[in-house]
């Protein structure tokens, strides 16, 4: 089971980006196999119908859209910016959205945020479900807010609070097993015989219906 991670921020000493490595070598440790990108790969401008009707997605839309078609799942660590997501991701989220096969569709995704602040990033969190969704990704219940995340950490990346970390371990080893049990029906590589496939495809496909003129890759 194949599993593309990358954290949501450009910033050099992202808290986000030390939670999703710890996030990833829980992955690992799962069984999972984890495809490890930088946010900066997927730099785009901001989403603009012209553009995309002339010119297609930009270079980052078309290398997010290709990692996200290899992957079964997904690993998100996202930064809370004014009680909403991140608008970088939102941007990233709407120009792949364009891509058909969709490529968010039948994704498993789990997401994480880190922030200083006593919420952790949990408000963007509930607001990032929202678009991914309505993509048809596959988002687990459960989510990871790392509150007091500048402090939070121990110098080999584990957390200093040993029940969090240990939740964390639980958390991750549960998405890695439910995903790999949806994989075969709508994975990156799904192997469920066509019919399965293409009824999981229809049932998630309401972005598909509400962007009619969206194109196929
Ligand atoms: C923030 N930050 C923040 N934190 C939070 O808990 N709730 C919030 O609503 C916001 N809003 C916000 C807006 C903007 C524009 C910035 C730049 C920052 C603080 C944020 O959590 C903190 O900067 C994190 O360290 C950002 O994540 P990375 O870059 O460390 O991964």
């Amino acid at each position: 089971m194949r599993v593309l991670a990358f954290a949501a921020s450009l910033r050099k000493g992202s808290l986000n980006r030390r939670l999703l490595e710890l996030g990833v070598s829980l992955a690992r440790e799962a069984g999972a196999e984890v495809d490890v990108a930088e946010f900066r790969q997927f730099e785009m401008p901001m989403y603009d119908g012209d553009a995309d009707r002339e010119e297609g997605l930009p270079p980052g839309g078309r290398e997010l859209a290709s990692r996200l078609q290899a992957a079964d799942a997904l690993l998100l660590a996202a930064p809370e910016y004014n009680y909403s997501i991140a608008g970088s991701l939102k941007n990233a989220i709407d120009w792949v959205s364009r891509v058909r096969p969709m490529p968010w569709r039948g994704k498993s995704i789990y997401l994480m945020s880190a922030a200083p602040s006593p919420m952790g990033g949990v408000r963007g969190l509930w607001q990032t479900r929202i678009p991914l969704e309505g993509c048809g990704a596959l988002v687990f219940p459960d989510m990871f807010a790392l509150a007091h995340a500048d402090k939070a950490f121990a110098p080999d990346g584990t957390l200093h609070d040993t029940a969090l970390m240990e939740r964390l371990r639980k958390d991750i080893a549960g998405f890695v097993r439910l995903a790999e049990a949806v994989a075969p029906l709508c994975g990156g590589h799904a192997t469920a015989p066509a019919p399965v496939r293409r009824q999981v495809a229809e049932a998630l496909e309401n972005e598909t219906a509400l962007q009619p003129q969206a194109r196929r890759q």
